[in-house]
């Protein structure tokens, strides 16, 4: 059995705007978040820790694998968060005042949907998809693994593990207080998402 652990990044500026994309850092609370899951998994051993090249999963990383022996921190831009074209560095409800044809492409067809000079969940699969076998190509069989990553990056990278009917990927779940993990064994998988703070 090996163990894939599968963390949102802690909560950053952005997220408490309610903005879209960009590369922005964690918040105090984010660090916090942080700390809390270094703590909750210094009892378990993960000896790779994946991330994108965006900040907030580096920051989120780093104090988790500064409580492993030895521990590195590897980043795939395969694994960044969707690319919002158009509506990067907006909030939602900027993007719905200014550009009222995005929302309605996404609510008509989320999975499908591209953001103008950007990507959509259904264009996005394939490098996901590459990114997911670097991490096991380069994590060895009996170790435990985890992936810090990004909401819509973290519902693909689920959708490959639980059947789910596309339209439902871009709505799975991905808490910021919770990780899924994820047992990976030749005769039976099973999930859960386990709460990191007491
Ligand atoms: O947390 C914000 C974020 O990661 C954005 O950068 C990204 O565009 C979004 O979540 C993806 O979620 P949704 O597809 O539901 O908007």
């Amino acid at each position: 059995v090996r163990n894939l652990f599968l963390v949102r990044h802690g909560e950053t500026v952005y997220n408490t705007e309610n903005r879209i994309g960009g590369d922005s850092s964690l918040t105090p609370r984010g660090e916090e978040q942080a700390e809390a899951l270094a703590e909750h998994f210094a009892t378990v051993r993960i000896p790779i820790i994946f991330t994108s090249n965006h900040r907030r999963t580096l920051q989120t990383a780093r104090p988790i694998a500064a409580r492993q022996e030895p521990c590195s921190i590897i980043a795939l831009p395969e694994l960044n968060e969707i690319h919002a074209g158009v509506c990067e560095g907006l909030t939602y409800e900027e993007a719905r005042q200014k550009m009222p044809e995005v929302a309605r492409g996404r609510a008509a067809d989320k999975y499908r949907y591209v953001y103008p000079g950007g990507e959509g969940y259904a264009t996005m699969a394939e490098r996901v998809v590459r990114g997911l076998k670097k991490v096991f190509y380069l994590g060895n069989y009996d170790e435990n693994i985890m992936i810090v990553g990004h909401r819509a990056v973290n519902r693909m990278i689920l959708s490959r593990f639980l059947s789910r009917q596309e339209e439902e990927i871009p709505y799975i779940y991905i808490p910021q207080d919770r990780y899924y993990h994820i047992r990976i064994d030749p005769y039976k998988r099973s999930f859960e998402l386990v709460p990191y703070r007491s």
